[in-house]
């Protein structure tokens, strides 16, 4: 049996504006999270985990975990405040990554995780193609401020459910034509960031990080099948085709097609385009579809994991064969993440790094302090087993950051919503002192990252 390479990077992720809190220190500007109305029964983003307070500690007990990764966000609002270059908030980011590197763990920054400058947003946003350029002069600050220090940058956070699950994600509502040509500048600002990135010779590598799933037809009937490619296509292989051939997938254009939601691409957009193109894949996993053929009836897209519902194309079904998280309803599908991995390597065969996987559930801090968090351990040990196979299977693995190092606030359903190996003792209501506690996962995930994955007791 293969076994993890011996430099598998064992990790865990955050997301700047989940996690950071200081929403309004040292010169940064709000961003679109930091100025939405919280969801019902929610809190706002404006604390979070305090992250930003207390980095150093967090990064001590990411060690003490034993993670030799660190996925996390950089802030745009932080780097560029109203487009001017902020050095307090150069400093954070310099300062969070020698942290790491003190602690012999390695940096892997997302440049955008949902967390748009209000001043931006209030310029129209990604619709607007200025926008691309913003962007392209703050990525050029992150490469030289901070390219001597990292291996593997990632792009944009799930644009794939940035775009389709928009309203929940920050807060949004375009019509289908507006999301396309928003997602297309996306498309291009990522292309020509990847070709400063490249022609800079930094040393490392950048790759998306999308949001993807297998998609299941539900039945044999050869309609079902079709309707489960149009699935994919639209959620995942429209943006990936475009990040790393350079091109738009035929079947997602034919959607596109019939959404009259084209996108208005110029000649220099191909170009750029099909001229930079992906190092490797980063992906969100945390579950698989299943999909019919069209019943003629339209369903909206919930949140990032949920079904939706295109007529003519494709409806989403339930899969009869998995549970569900007692959040969201989403489903569990371990085998899922093998699969979802295989089908990545075979279309595109670049080395893959998963970004995110996990369960979010409410856990219970015991009298003593203690968090007895088996429901996570099982989620995330079966996953763990599959991505083994997965290597077996010869799908080559960067690494594993599920989500997340520690709590902090769910998209859309507050802090109630735990994800973390290390509990912070706050929730919606009330902040308490935020202090640290370390659940079971976090020694569950500290033993498996000591054998290199391979722990055969009970996991
Ligand atoms: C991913 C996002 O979609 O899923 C994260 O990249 C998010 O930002 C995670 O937190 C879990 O989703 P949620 O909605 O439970 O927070």
């Amino acid at each position: 049996m293969t076994t993890f390479p011996t430099d598998f990077l064992w990790g865990a992720s955050t997301s700047a504006y989940q996690v950071e809190g200081a929403w309004n220190e040292d010169g940064k500007e709000p961003s679109v999270q930091d100025i939405r109305e919280p969801f019902p029964n929610t809190t706002d983003f404006k604390v979070a985990a305090d992250h930003y307070h207390r980095y150093k500690a967090d990064v001590a007990l990411f060690k003490e975990m034993g993670l030799k990764a660190y996925r996390f966000s950089i802030a745009w609002t932080r780097i560029m405040p109203y487009g001017k270059l902020n050095p307090r908030g150069i400093a954070f980011y310099n300062n969070l990554i020698d942290e790491l590197l003190k602690n012999g763990i390695e940096p892997i920054p997302t440049v955008f995780h949902f967390d748009l400058p209000a001043s931006v947003a209030e310029k129209g946003g990604w619709h607007n193609r200025q926008t691309i350029d913003e962007f392209v002069r703050y990525c050029q600050v992150l490469f030289d401020h901070f390219g001597d220090r990292i291996t593997y940058w990632q792009t944009i956070n799930e644009q794939n459910m940035l775009v389709l699950a928009s309203k929940v994600l920050d807060g949004s509502n375009p019509s289908w034509k507006e999301v396309f040509q928003s997602n297309h500048h996306m498309l291009v600002a990522q292309a020509k960031v990847m070709k400063a990135y490249h022609e800079g010779q930094y040393g490392g590598k950048i790759g998306p990080a999308p949001n993807i799933t297998c998609v299941y037809p539900k039945t044999e009937k050869p309609e079902d099948t079709m309707a489960a490619e149009y699935l994919s296509a639209f959620r995942n292989w429209l943006y990936l085709d475009a990040a790393v051939y350079g091109v738009y997938n035929h079947q997602a254009m034919q959607l596109l097609r019939a959404l009259d939601a084209e996108p208005d691409v110029t000649d220099e957009d191909r170009q750029v385009m099909k001229e930079n193109t992906a190092d490797f894949i980063a992906f969100n996993y945390y579950n698989s579809m299943t999909a019919a053929a069209s019943d003629n009836e339209e369903k909206e897209i919930k949140d990032q994991q949920s079904g939706f519902s295109l007529a003519g194309f494709f409806k989403t079904e339930v899969n009869d064969y998995l549970q569900s998280t007692e959040f969201s309803n989403w489903p569990i599908d371990p085998v899922g993440l093998r699969i979802t991995a295989n089908q990545l390597y075979t279309r595109y065969r670049l080395p893959l790094l998963i970004t995110e996987n996990g369960l979010g559930q409410e856990d219970r801090k015991t009298e003593e302090d203690n968090i007895h968090d088996s429901y996570r351990i099982n989620y995330l040990a079966e996953h763990v087993k599959q991505l083994k196979l997965a290597i077996d299977d010869g799908v080559e693995f960067i690494g594993y950051c599920p989500w997340s190092a520690l709590d902090l606030i769910s998209t859309h359903e507050g802090f109630k919503k735990r994800y973390g190996f290390i509990y912070v003792n706050r929730d919606d209501e009330e902040l308490k002192d935020l202090s640290r506690h370390k659940k079971d996962s976090f020694y569950w995930y500290q033993r498996l990252i000591e054998a290199n994955g391979l722990m055969e007791e009970k996991q």
